[in-house]
């Protein structure tokens, strides 16, 4: 069977890996420069290796492209490409109307047109199928299925063998096809009554994880004011073995999904309204832990940063990766130099990024833990500065929330 994943980055070519063990894949992507490093046999994924690239391209169960035309002939089209925000924080479909209508004008048989992006109920009922139909050059149905992606970029005990995956299709005939699909490469195949309670599901994983890390860095404050430890609070909590989860403060949420997945849940909430007020406060919450950040690094150094030299260590989103879309780092950033601090930042995870490359990690006036990445030694990031602050809490020693 002839596969096409339209989108071949995080999702995309994580999926690709797995399908091309069992069927012939297309990896479609807009971009010239990620189909040209895929097809010298270069991942540019985190937790996809190139040899696993190179050994698919050369059995021929792995290919990538941008031509609409090599698509022609799949039966199976999986659609992975980004669901940002708009400027006005609003769900931007316009990845997923520019898949539809590559669906469209090369899919003339009958297919199974799968979406794994994460979007608002409704996306694949209202949106998706007439897409491509309206793009279509023929009369021709298709089926449609949901099946939210899980992924989490390096991770290494949950991957899409083990990881439970829901899916719904429009019609049955829809489910049946793609359980038949999914069954090839993952364990556990989820069925749920409709596709929006897919979609719906994924979103409020998300928000479950937006709400709990804005509650987490609320109480850090509140912690901090009362003179205790917010970590040996959290572990004293965590010792109840039921009704209760652990979630550690942070300078804030990135990624591609926490900080916009809830958006998505609030904005088509209020479209049927019904409130978002727990989201839309979550969101505020880890966007101003940045500025709590900055301003208890300020008080910390007599009150004023102007003219100190600041480094930022860790500006990826999230350890190990060098992922840096959406990430705290940016703000902490914007407000150490809006207090007028010369700030450089050290990631070699992430090496360049927005035209800068990684600083040394020495001699600054002030060092600030954004990302700890299991690579950068705690010695060396204490040694880095007099003062440093660590919003991980991993760096023992260090000031911190
Ligand atoms: N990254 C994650 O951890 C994760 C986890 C679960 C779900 N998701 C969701 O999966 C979707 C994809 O996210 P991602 O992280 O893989 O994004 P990504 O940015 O890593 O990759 C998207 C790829 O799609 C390509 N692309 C963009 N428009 C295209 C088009 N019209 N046709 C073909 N290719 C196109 C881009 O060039 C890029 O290579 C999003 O909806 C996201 O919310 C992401």
């Amino acid at each position: 069977m002839k596969v096409a994943i339209i989108g071949q980055g995080y999702v995309g070519l994580t999926i690709s890996a797995f399908a091309a063990e069992h069927f012939q894949v297309v990896g479609f992507d807009s971009s010239e420069r990620v189909v040209s490093l895929l097809n010298q046999g270069k991942s540019h994924i985190e937790g996809v290796e190139s040899d696993l690239i190179k050994k698919y391209l050369n059995s021929g169960h792995y290919s990538a492209t941008s031509s609409g035309a090599s698509i022609q002939d799949c039966e199976v089209i999986i659609i992975a490409v980004p669901t940002p925000l708009t400027k006005e924080r609003r769900p931007d479909l316009s990845f997923i109307d520019s898949a539809c209508e590559t669906i469209g004008k090369n899919i003339s048989k009958s297919a199974l047109i799968i979406n794994e992006s994460t979007s608002f109920p409704g996306t694949l009922r209202k949106f998706i199928k007439p897409a491509v139909e309206r793009y279509s050059k023929s009369p021709v149905e298709h089926l449609y299925a949901i099946s939210p992606e899980r992924v989490d970029p390096g991770r290494t005990d949950f991957n899409q063998k083990n990881t439970p995956r829901l899916f719904s299709g429009l019609t049955s005939e829809a489910s049946a096809k793609t359980r038949e699909f999914y069954s090839k490469f993952c364990d556990n195949l989820v069925e749920v009554s409709s596709p929006e309670v897919a979609e719906a599901a994924k979103l409020f994983e998300n928000t479950f994880r937006q709400v709990n890390i804005a509650l987490v860095n609320e109480f850090a404050q509140i912690a901090h004011s009362l003179g205790i430890s917010v970590y040996e609070t959290l572990d004293a909590a965590n010792t109840k073995p039921y009704g209760f989860m652990k979630f550690t403060p942070s300078a804030g949420v990135g990624g591609h999904c926490i900080p916009v997945d809830p958006t998505y849940l609030a904005a088509v909430a209020e479209e049927h309204g019904a409130p978002a007020t727990f989201i839309r406060r979550a969101n505020e919450v880890n966007l101003d832990m940045s500025k709590y950040i900055v301003n208890r690094i300020a008080a910390d150094n007599g009150g004023n940063l102007k003219g100190k030299s600041v480094l930022v260590v860790g500006v990826a989103y999230k350890p190990n990766v060098a992922d840096v879309r959406e990430t705290a780092a940016e703000l902490v950033i914007e407000h150490l130099r809006s207090q007028g601090a010369a700030v450089s930042w050290h990631d070699d995870v992430v090496g360049n990024w927005k035209g800068e490359g990684s600083a040394l990690l020495q001699g600054a006036d002030i060092a600030v833990v954004v990302t700890k990445h299991d690579s950068v030694d705690e010695k060396k990031i204490l040694a880095s500065a007099p003062y440093v602050f660590d919003t991980t809490g991993k760096v023992k020693g260090a000031k911190g929330l």
